[in-house]
């Protein structure tokens, strides 16, 4: 059977590092609470000329040359992104067009902190149902323009960034000992969509608005959520946590990341962690941490990496694949 098979993986990051002692002169917050309630110490924001487009062009870039490959061997690019230069077109065709590609399809995926998820589970669909070859998923985000920097409980936690994969049909025996995407769960429940949300949009207010959140409310929900959907994952499969080399999370606080791991029993050890380094880059989180995991060799050809998020809408998911 056709499997989605990891040929590359890349990433960047705006220049400028804002620590919290930065933030400490902007608003009523201290270090020590932003490190005690979230584990975050740093993130990057984009400067003037840094967007989502030139972000994810340069991690778009990054993997491709680590798969040996060029845009002319792409035939689809799927960025996940809640922060697009503009509000059309799609911020998928503007790193297209920097790419100087003019070839096969372009496109934009909204589903907040789970756009990654989303974006993979789509690719996946796309090679398996072979209706593309190559996939570049991209997750790329300028968060620090939606944010009210004013509003302590939201403007600590953020930050820019982008990180991408190449995935590239490869076959497989239908095994969990194959390469590539093994199963991937999608949720979401717009019940909960005021819980995290931007207070402006082109149909509304036409404005772009700001990023509100009820962070207690969501935190709440988040780790049931997670174990949840990755439970999911191992039934479909016949995994279980004493399976997975490695736990990539996104990344939005510390505190979930291992309250999910800890229910879910896969140890500290596995799990990457770059929230201290990068903040809540949304839809960024997963391929940036995958980026620090596989360069520094700790991810190996053969590992079984488990991806989850969870997000604004609510939205949720998970993807299994053997790297
Ligand atoms: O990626 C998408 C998903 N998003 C998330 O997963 C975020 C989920 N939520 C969270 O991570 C946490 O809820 C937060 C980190 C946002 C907040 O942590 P918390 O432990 O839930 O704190 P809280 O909202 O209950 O606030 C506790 C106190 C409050 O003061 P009072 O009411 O107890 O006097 C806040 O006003 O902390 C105060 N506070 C702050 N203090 C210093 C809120 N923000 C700050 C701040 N600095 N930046």
């Amino acid at each position: 059977m056709i499997r989605s098979v990891v040929r590359g993986f890349g990433a960047a990051l705006p220049k400028q590092v804002v620590t919290n002692r930065d933030l400490e002169a902007r608003v009523d917050t201290t270090d020590e609470w932003i490190v005690q309630r979230t584990g975050i110490r740093q993130r990057y924001i984009a400067g003037e000329g840094e967007t989502t487009a030139s972000l994810g062009e340069a991690a778009a870039r990054a993997a491709l040359d680590r798969a040996g490959l060029t845009p002319a061997d792409i035939d689809v690019i799927i960025l996940a992104t809640s922060t697009p230069d503009n509000t059309f077109p799609a911020s998928a065709v503007n790193i297209q067009a920097r790419l100087g590609m003019h070839h096969g399809a372009a496109f934009d995926m909204q589903a907040v902190c789970s756009g990654f998820v989303y974006a993979m589970a789509t690719a996946d669909a796309y090679i398996r149902g072979g209706l593309a070859r190559r996939v570049l998923v991209i997750g790329a985000e300028t968060f620090s323009r939606i944010i009210d920097w004013n509003d302590r409980t939201t403007c600590v936690l953020f930050g820019d960034g982008a990180g991408a994969l190449v995935l590239e049909a490869g076959e497989g025996d239908g095994t969990t000992a194959d390469r590539g995407i093994l199963t991937a769960h999608l949720r979401s429940d717009g019940a909960h969509r005021e819980k995290l949300y931007v207070d402006g949009g082109p149909s509304t207010t036409g404005t772009v608005g700001h990023l509100r959140m009820e962070g207690r409310e969501v935190f709440k929900h988040a780790v049931g959520m997670i174990t949840d959907v990755i439970e999911q994952a191992f039934d479909a499969t016949g995994t279980t946590a004493d399976d997975i080399d490695w736990l990539v999370p996104h990344q939005a606080n510390r505190r979930i990341i291992d309250g999910s791991a800890k229910k879910l029993g896969i140890p500290p050890e596995k799990v990457v962690i770059t929230v201290d380094l990068h903040g809540n880059t949304s839809a960024a989180s997963i391929p940036l941490a995958l980026n620090e995991a596989a360069s520094d060799g700790r991810i190996k050809q053969g590992d079984l990496v488990l991806l989850e998020a969870m997000g604004g809408g609510f939205t949720w998911g998970s993807v299994l694949l053997r790297w």
